[in-house]
């Protein structure tokens, strides 16, 4: 059984004193999420077996709203995006390379999901239909990160293939790995309509970092098949959410309700303290240099 303290908490060095001043557990109707001061205790007051649910729709809206409202998963809260303004290109460019790795290893996330998901027929379909997509169905044959590794190659003369990645992006990716690989199935879901339900704002984050480059390049934007790869997503994904939110429904039962909870929310804190990461990596890089 995977629990959001003992799973995340060691992972992060965040310092938690003071942390169950802030759980007033008991209170369901008084209290919303936005009224608790950090992410960390939002996520364990939602995921507390305490709370009561109304039903799923609500479960839906309140972690959305713990989505918008944790720093990092939107642009305006992202870190790297705040930080933009002393960003040079080299720097810009291995954040959008960093960023390339995560591109390319979520079609895999998929598919290790869809293989445990071998017994939810309904969550398998509409995962299988995300990777057909990726796979190109939408975009004339052509997978998505051909359109990524062309586009950012031809346009923007950034080469993705055979990139190294920061420390943050490869410790950020095993824990990935890890949880699209779980066997609590709940769970699963909960971080498969996470992945989605982040990527829409992600995409919009992506095009503040793209532009950033292009204006330090001399351009005023960016075109092609970098627009057709940023602006494309922002309107896959939110069919990606809101499909894989209609396909899990059914099989979110009582006893699968906080599995499904704690991988939303496993997610979403694992990509904002990513962010936040590569932001500090980055402003150290800046600092340092005379
Ligand atoms: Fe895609
Ligand atoms: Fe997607």
């Amino acid at each position: 059984m995977l629990d959001l303290q003992l799973w995340l908490l060691p992972q992060t060095g965040v310092e938690m004193t003071g942390f169950n001043d802030t759980l007033p557990l008991e209170s369901t109707s008084s209290f919303r999420p936005n009224s608790f001061p950090t992410s960390w205790s939002r996520a364990l007051w939602l995921s507390s077996p305490d709370r009561v649910y109304a039903n799923f729709a609500q479960i839906i809206e309140c972690l959305r709203e713990f989505l918008a409202s944790t720093e990092g998963l939107i642009p305006e809260t992202n870190q790297i995006v705040r930080v933009l303004h002393y960003l040079d290109m080299k720097t810009t460019e291995y954040v959008l390379v960093d960023y390339s790795h995560l591109s390319m290893e979520a079609v895999h996330f998929l598919l290790d999901a869809s293989l445990r998901l071998w017994d939810w027929p309904k969550v398998r379909k509409e995962i299988e239909h995300n990777i057909k997509e990726e796979k190109g169905l939408k975009t004339r044959g052509v997978p998505h990160l051909e359109i990524m590794r062309q586009g950012y190659r031809n346009e923007l003369r950034i080469e993705t293939d055979g990139r190294a990645m920061g420390p943050a992006t490869k410790a950020f990716l095993g824990k990935l790995r890890k949880t699209f690989r779980t066997e609590s199935k709940g769970f699963l879901c909960g971080a498969l309509v996470a992945l989605e339900g982040t990527a829409i704002p992600e995409f919009h984050t992506l095009d503040k970092i793209v532009t950033h480059y292009c204006q330090l390049n001399g351009q005023t934007g960016y075109a092609g098949k970098v627009a057709e790869y940023i602006d494309g997503h922002k309107d896959f994904e939110i069919g990606h959410e809101q499909g894989l939110i209609d396909s899990v429904e059914r099989y979110i039962t009582p006893d699968q309700q906080f599995k499904f909870i704690k991988g939303y929310l496993a997610v979403c804190l694992t990509l904002a303290e990513w962010w936040r990461q590569m932001a500090a990596d980055r402003m150290v890089g800046v600092i340092s240099k005379f």
